[in-house]
């Protein structure tokens, strides 16, 4: 019920923009760096997470999750565990609100050299969610955090 829940959430949120709001964010997206996304946070969210050191924590999990994940397990084998926890945990401080700066490259630019497909896309967010449960982030909270992830699903899913 809880991941219907969460996935309609996402379904809406990606639906939810105007056609110009949504033609602005592409072309945010393609100068300005992945963090750059145009949604505030949710008062405190940043804090909700533990700051700086519950995000590096929850990320470092998270890649262990998805490395072992049987859906996304082939796509993560070669990633570099220490510096996409780091990327992560940069990006999801800045989202929130934290004082961190992403440095990456867009979410376009890296996820080009992979195929990608709404399947693969949210059953990231289901292990993100699982992450999130193990460290007793309250649900509320996970939902804001999903909600300023949610606008990057059309530069991260390139496939059918
Ligand atoms: C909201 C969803 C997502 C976000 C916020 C996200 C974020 C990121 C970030 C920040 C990086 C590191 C970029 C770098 O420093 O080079 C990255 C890399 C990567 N992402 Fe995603 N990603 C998302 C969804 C996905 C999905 C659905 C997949 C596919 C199954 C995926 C597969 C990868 C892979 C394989 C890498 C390269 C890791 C490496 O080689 O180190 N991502 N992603």
């Amino acid at each position: 019920m809880k991941q219907l829940i969460t996935l309609c959430t996402l379904s809406l949120l990606a639906l939810a923009g105007t056609p110009a709001l949504a033609q602005s964010m592409d072309k945010m997206a393609a100068v300005t760096p992945a963090s750059a996304y145009p949604v505030a946070p949710a008062a405190g969210l940043f804090d909700a997470f533990g700051g700086q050191t519950g995000i590096r924590s929850l990320m470092n999990d998270f890649v262990v999750r998805l490395k072992a994940d049987p859906r996304l397990a082939e796509a993560f084998k070669e990633a570099n565990a220490a510096n996409l926890a780091k990327q992560l945990a940069d990006q999801v401080c800045q989202l929130s609100g934290g004082p961190c700066v992403y440095n990456g490259p867009t979410m376009k630019e890296a996820h080009s050299s992979m195929d990608v497909s709404r399947a693969d896309f949210n059953a990231l967010v289901e292990v993100l969610q699982v992450s999130m449960d193990a460290r007793g982030i309250p649900f509320t909270r996970q939902n804001q955090l999903l909600a300023l992830l949610a606008p990057m699903h059309r530069d991260v899913i390139n496939v059918r």
